[in-house]
């Protein structure tokens, strides 16, 4: 068996801090006595394990996998890359989640308000499970930018939330996957709460052509590394 992925203490200069003034849901957030560390036990190591039992053959095409009278509406996308560790070997096996907003900028779910149409095609949710490559593979919409009440007239750049496990609860990420040339990303706390300009270009994905389908959908590259100095940053929730 291989040797379990262990996540170093986080580099502050890369990961945004729990408390960042701007994003102001983290002033409830955030703690606010100094962390207790935890002694790590073999259960953080070994579990929990998600095979292919876990996921259904549509999962990863969110163009498809929650269709109810017709296609969904927006740009399609695809969105690949590679789960590394950080000597930069493929992380197989590993159970990637994502969620997102529609192409109008609307999740499902009720605390939603957003004047903006839901699209009765689209969940805005999917997963999947790396090859033994470290690849991965979604198919999807591209999500539009919606309001939020941070501050005033304050949008949220395009994006998709990702949550992957790695290898076992150790090593997992929250994170969010930008796109590239988005005006709003200069805006967005959330982003520019990491306080790396090298490491917040990290969450931009790449247009990749090698990915894009010709007459179907534009892709991108988003390569995920879980630990190490070159860690994909967490996103500050
Ligand atoms: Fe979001």
């Amino acid at each position: 068996m291989a040797e379990p992925l262990r996540r170093s203490p986080l580099d502050w200069t890369v990961h945004p801090p729990y408390l960042h003034a701007a994003y102001g849901s983290t002033a409830k957030r955030a703690p606010a006595l100094a962390l207790l560390p935890r002694p790590e036990t073999l259960s953080e190591f070994t579990g929990p394990v998600f095979g292919s039992g876990h996921v259904g053959p549509l999962d990863h095409d969110l163009t498809k996998n929650a269709v109810s009278s017709g296609e969904p509406i927006g740009e399609r996308i695809i969105v690949a890359g590679r789960v590394l560790d950080d000597a930069g070997r493929p992380v197989s096996n590993s159970l990637i989640e994502i969620w997102q907003a529609n192409a109008s900028g609307r999740y499902i779910h009720k605390l939603d308000q957003h004047d903006a149409p839901l699209d009765p095609n689209f969940s805005g949710g999917g997963r999947v499970l790396t090859n033994e490559r470290g690849e991965y593979r979604f198919v999807s919409i591209r999500p539009g930018a919606y309001p939020w009440n941070n501050h005033s007239n304050a949008w949220r750049p395009a994006h998709i939330h990702f949550s992957l496990f790695g290898e076992c609860f150790s090593s997992r990420l929250v994170t969010q996957m930008y796109f590239p040339g988005d005006p709003l990303l200069a805006l967005d706390p959330i982003l520019n709460g990491i306080p790396d300009e090298r490491a917040r270009q990290r969450l931009v994905a790449a247009h990749d052509l090698s990915i894009t389908e010709a007459g179907y959908a534009l892709g991108y590259r988003f390569d995920i590394v879980l630990c190490g100095s070159r860690m994909t940053p967490f996103e500050n929730t």
